[in-house]
């Protein structure tokens, strides 16, 4: 009898039950049963023998991992962004690094607008208001004045995938919409009707700024005490994409001294925040735990996607998803198909 053993694909936490069933398939599935994050020794644990891993945004993937699994051939994370992961050493190494990105632009910019809307009609404070029993006037022409968001300028800070997927959405309101990236996108200027400015230049014109960049080392406290006095008084600030981009200390005298009028904040520089962050004691602050991309949808695709990366890595084929593609010149897919 031949036996044939599949390979071993583990995971830091569950997935979405379609993406389990997709790597079960193919694979030998062994999933951490735990909801808290693992810590490093955890996954140094997890990773021995391993041919694939799964892993979040709370995993930091770096040189120990790959030492500790040394069968390693592909690290696929449920997520869209990849700082959490050492990717020119994992490149360096032969393995393969996926990600999962477009099955969550669309519920990625719906919560940038959630946010956009939440912080400039104070939506949080009002709720808040009337639950606490403070509603007593029933009606007053100066109760929670916010700031209009139909016919405002939009300054949008990257235009990536979910940065234009935030402009196609504002058509709706009747925005300018200016933006900044790092590269001047000419080609979308003329179709998403968008005009580039320089960073500072942005922050002075937009009455809502909103954060679509990755963290990278260029990107960490790209908005900070200098930039937010350049905004107006009346702006809101949105952050969905990583924390350590916008300098907290820095929101926080901003929103405290009346710099801006309000921020959005999905993503925080530690997540969890502590309780005791100075941001969560403003109202003019609304907060969510790291969610702009959780819709059943958005999740279920996630979840499929990761697990696709991983079986098309094993069968030596092309991965839907593939960060490093400069690893098939150190470690063709050939040389990589186990399934
Ligand atoms: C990502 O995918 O990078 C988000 O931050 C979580 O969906």
């Amino acid at each position: 009898m031949i036996n044939i053993s599949k390979p071993k694909v583990v995971l830091t936490r569950k997935i979405l039950e379609p993406g389990l069933s997709i790597l079960k398939e193919n694979c030998d599935v062994i999933v951490r049963d735990k909801i808290q994050p693992p810590t490093k020794q955890e996954i140094i644990e997890l990773v021995k023998d391993a041919d694939a891993l799964v892993c979040q945004i709370t995993e930091k993937i770096d040189k120990d991992i790959y030492d500790a699994g040394k069968n390693l051939r592909v690290v696929s994370t449920v997520s869209v962004g990849y700082d959490h992961i050492d990717v020119p050493e994992a490149t360096k190494r032969g393995i393969y690094v996926c990600y999962t990105p477009g099955v969550l632009t669309n519920a990625t910019a719906d919560f940038a607008w959630t946010l956009i809307m939440a912080a400039s009609r104070r939506v949080v404070e009002a709720d808040k208001y009337v639950r606490d029993g403070k509603w007593v006037i029933p009606w007053a022409l100066d109760m929670f004045l916010g700031y209009d968001v139909y016919g405002a300028t939009l300054g949008v800070v990257g235009v990536g995938r979910i940065g234009q997927a935030v402009i196609e959405r504002a058509r709706g309101f009747n925005m300018k919409i200016i933006y900044y990236d790092i590269v001047r996108r000419q080609d979308l200027e003329q179709q998403l009707g968008i005009e580039y400015c320089e960073l500072n230049e942005l922050l002075k014109r937009a009455d809502i700024v909103t954060i679509h960049v990755p963290r990278t080392k260029e990107t960490i406290g790209l908005i900070n005490e200098n930039n937010l006095k350049l905004m107006k008084k009346t702006a809101v600030l949105v952050n969905t994409s990583r924390g350590g981009i916008v300098d907290e200390r820095a929101l926080y005298k901003a929103l405290k001294e009346g710099w801006i009028f309000a921020a959005g904040l999905d993503v925080f520089e530690k997540e969890p925040t502590p309780l005791d962050n100075p941001l969560l004691t403003l109202p003019n602050v609304v907060v969510a735990p790291h969610i702009a991309s959780a819709t059943v949808q958005s999740r279920t695709k996630m979840s499929e996607l990761a697990a696709l990366n991983v079986v098309k890595v094993l069968s030596g084929e092309e991965p839907p998803a593939l960060v490093n593609p400069d690893v098939k010149k150190i470690r063709p897919p050939e040389q990589v198909k186990m399934i």
